[in-house]
């Protein structure tokens, strides 16, 4: 039984690398073959253990919050069609979780977004999971969400998780100044985080380990949170409410194996695509077909 049962998944961003499509939809809400981006991501924190999950929703709000209902028309056609088969996978999307969608009025910064979260999340240490991002268990471990979760039950520190990028693409990320721990977990080095550098250039960065996306976050970020100003693009960043953090208690990284994309990105989403369609029993072989012959 994990202690972690709330995760907050921002999708409020204006997502303007993937204009004109975000004009009127969340890039969250882009599909990957045929699922939204933001059902992996809900379903990375289903295997989590989570069971309140909330979005941080902006224009695209109803969009969102449909997609999660239940959608009785919908599936008094395909009851009356026989489609059984997809009529239990639309019926397990509104029972996955609890859903909770929170507005954020105006994108004012990841920051922001994850504080738009307080009034539901209260006292409790919760994860965040970038709505924009998917990941995927990779090798004997499970979903980064999950090994967070349980580094946290092990050691109740806030914790993150980072990844290794090289060194010309520091410049893209908020990167991480950090001294070994002692211990470590499931065979992975533990990172004490000392700093962090949100997008430097490759020579004032401090490592090479940038923080893609999955945090688990004791409540007290809030606070700092509460006392961080408008940062890089005038946007409350959630990188300088963490550094506040570090100066008052510790913050764990972990470097879990695992598969990801940056959904956000147009490449990262095309590679998304392709990658998880080549998976599929559907249409994997009539792709690889094609990709062979281009
Ligand atoms: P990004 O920086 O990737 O989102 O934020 P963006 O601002 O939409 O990106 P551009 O415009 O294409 O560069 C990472 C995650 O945080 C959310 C985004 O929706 C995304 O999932 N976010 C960001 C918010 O919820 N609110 C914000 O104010 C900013």
């Amino acid at each position: 039984m994990n202690k972690i049962k709330k995760a907050v998944i921002p999708a409020a961003g204006l997502g303007t690398r993937f204009l004109p499509a975000t004009k009127s939809v969340p890039k969250e809400m882009l599909p990957i073959v045929d699922k939204p981006t933001l059902l992996y991501v809900v379903e990375e924190a289903v295997a989590a253990g989570i069971e309140d999950i909330i979005i941080i929703a902006g224009r695209g709000k109803t969009a969102i919050e449909n997609f999660f209902d239940t959608n009785y028309e919908l599936e008094d056609l395909l009851e009356k069609s026989g489609k059984f088969e997809l009529l239990e996978e639309i019926k397990s999307i509104s029972n996955m979780a609890n859903i909770i969608s929170i507005r954020q009025r105006e994108a004012k910064g990841l920051g922001h977004a994850v504080y738009c979260s307080k009034p539901i999340v209260g006292n409790e240490s919760f994860a965040v999971l970038l709505g924009d991002e998917i990941t995927f268990p990779k090798d004997s471990y499970d979903y980064v969400t999950k090994e967070l979760i349980s580094l946290y039950d092990e050691q109740t520190t806030s914790c993150v998780s980072v990844m290794e990028v090289p060194k010309e693409k520091v410049n893209k990320y908020g990167i991480i100044d950090f001294e070994m721990l002692n211990t470590s977990y499931k065979n992975l080095d533990i990172l004490n985080v000392k700093n962090i550098i949100e997008k430097p250039s490759p020579q004032e960065a401090p490592s090479c380990f940038a923080l893609p996306g999955r945090y688990v976050f004791n409540s007290t970020i809030f606070s700092h949170i509460e006392e961080t100003k408008p940062g890089k693009n005038n946007e409350i960043q959630l990188t300088d409410a963490m550094v506040k953090l570090i100066r008052n208690e510790k913050l764990y990284a972990l470097n879990v194996p695992n598969k990801r994309y940056d959904a956000g990105d147009k490449f990262g989403f095309i590679k998304a695509n392709i990658d998880l369609a080549l998976e599929r029993e559907d249409i994997g072989p009539q792709l690889k077909e094609y990709l062979k012959n281009l």
